[in-house]
């Protein structure tokens, strides 16, 4: 049997340079956490237990990663990595290996953690290191002139040759649990910053003669951590130019990779075309041959097979069935569910409605809290007032009905198949099946009416 495996996420840092009320692990990367893809990459390794440790906005982030195979430790105050590394410890079983990672490194790959745990499983204190263009803030990776690693010496205690190591620590480690936990429990906070630095006891290692082994992370850019907003927004750029290449690759046309965000589960149909300016956010679907017009807004939304979201629409919490037409400048709000071959053109706004199969409302309209038919024409200009200041309420539009533009839809109110609705109509009480109903005033025509004239200037 193999060596169960612990891990120690540590999460309970400030994240002072993020300025933000929100702790740096929670800042969302296309969507998710920073810290829930560590757990993710950690998951990879089928471990025993995970520790994630926390302290600044402690309840937020047990609430944002609540899973049943997580328990969480507090460490408050934050007295460094070390400190919350012995935390972690002491919340893990003490046998089999621990792997500790920082948890501001969301793109760590399970490929290098498996490498760091193996070195551990051998009895060894192993460490993934990356080589870096520009090392400035990080631990530099300490090696004598045998090529042996020798200590990790943070920035700010670094000396001017130890400053030009351009081998740095990751913050991902991994021991037998035994030896770590001593090592740990010895750390003494002589630095610069007064902390407890889990990084010393690479030296704590070398000075017991136990062997070092240092994993150099395949791509540096895998490694980077997220201390800061730059930081996390190019981090971002990475993780969106990978799912832009993983769509292409399957056959979705982004029409450019770099101008689409896709911040959720997306799924695609074969032939799906996704226009620049894009934002795919939660649990998008699209069908076969589905066209996403430019700068689109989608959250939470299925869309059926051949449906076309023309430009500059806005969806959330929708689903579109087949063959319809959505936009330009559409609005579909919470709850508005689409039959097939429905069309909603411009400056059309619909909430928690259900449009039958071939229902049309193409201009400037609001449809709230209503049931369209199938067939049913819906006019410019015309409105729901399902609003009554106090209460919401439900209208009723049936199948083939026809309403004209301008008209208002008083709910609760329920206009009958295939009843037309003339112009300008405001429709406060049921209107029947098969009949015109009109509600607007008669036209007038004043005979011998003069038009007010100015008066002459001179
Ligand atoms: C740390 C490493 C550095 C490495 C760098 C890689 C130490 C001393 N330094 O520096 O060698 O090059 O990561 O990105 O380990 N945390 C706690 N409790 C604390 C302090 C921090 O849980 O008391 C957590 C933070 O939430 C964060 C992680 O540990 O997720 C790293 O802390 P941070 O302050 O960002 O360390 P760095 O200065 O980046
Ligand atoms: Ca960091």
């Amino acid at each position: 049997m193999t060596t169960p495996v612990n891990v120690a996420v540590l999460a309970a840092g400030l994240g002072k340079r993020m300025h933000s009320a929100l702790p740096k692990v929670l800042h969302p990367l296309a969507g998710r956490p920073v810290v829930a893809y560590v757990i993710d990459a950690a998951r990879s390794l089928s471990p025993r237990a995970v520790v994630v440790v926390v302290g600044h906005g402690a309840d937020a982030v047990r609430q944002a990663l609540a899973a049943s195979d997580i328990s969480f430790a507090l460490q408050d105050p934050p007295r460094g990595t070390g400190d919350a590394t012995r935390i972690a410890l002491a919340a893990l079983p003490a046998d089999g290996v621990t792997l500790v990672t920082i948890g501001d490194i969301p793109l760590v790959p399970p490929e290098a953690l498996a490498r760091v745990v193996a070195g551990a499983r051998e009895g060894r204190l192993a460490l993934l290191t990356a080589k870096v263009p520009d090392p400035r803030g990080l631990g530099r990776i300490v090696r004598d002139a045998a090529g042996r690693v020798r200590a990790i010496v943070e920035e700010r205690d670094a000396d001017d040759a130890q400053r030009g190591i351009d081998e740095i620590n990751t913050g991902v480690m991994a021991a037998p649990t035994a030896l770590m936990k001593r090592w740990v429990n010895a750390l003494a906070p002589d630095n610069a910053q007064g902390e407890y630095y889990v990084t010393d006891i690479v030296a704590a290692a070398v000075a017991e003669g136990v062997p070092v082994v240092a994993e150099l992370a395949a791509d540096e850019r895998e490694v980077r951590g997220i201390n800061d907003r730059a930081q996390l927004v190019a981090v971002e750029r990475i993780v969106q130019e990978r799912r832009a290449a993983a769509l292409l690759r399957d056959g979705v046309l982004i029409v450019d990779p770099a101008r689409v965000d896709i911040r959720g589960p997306l799924t695609c149909g074969r032939d799906v075309r996704i226009d620049v300016g894009c934002v795919l956010e939660g649990d998008v679907r699209l069908g076969d041959g589905v066209t996403i017009g430019p700068y689109c807004v989608l959250r939470n939304v299925t869309v059926g097979a051949g449906t076309a979201i023309e430009p500059y629409s806005y969806l959330v919490d929708s689903a579109v069935g087949e063959q319809c037409r959505i936009g330009p400048y559409a609005r579909l709000r919470p709850g508005a569910t689409l039959a097939d071959e429905v069309h909603v053109g411009n400056f059309v706004e619909v909430k928690a409605s259900t449009l039958g199969r071939g229902a049309k409302a193409n201009h400037l309209a609001y449809i709230g809290d209503t049931t369209v038919g199938s067939g049913v024409n819906y006019g410019a200009g015309s409105i729901t007032a399902n609003y009554d200041g106090a209460n919401k309420h439900r209208t009723v539009i049936g199948d083939h009905a026809s309403i004209g533009s301008n008209c208002v839809l008083v709910a609760p109110v329920t206009v009958g198949e295939h009843a037309t609705i003339g112009a300008g109509s405001v429709i406060a009480q049921d209107a029947p099946a098969g009949a015109l109903t009109v509600a607007r005033s008669r036209q007038v025509t004043v005979q011998g009416w003069q038009r007010p004239v100015k008066p002459s200037k001179e």
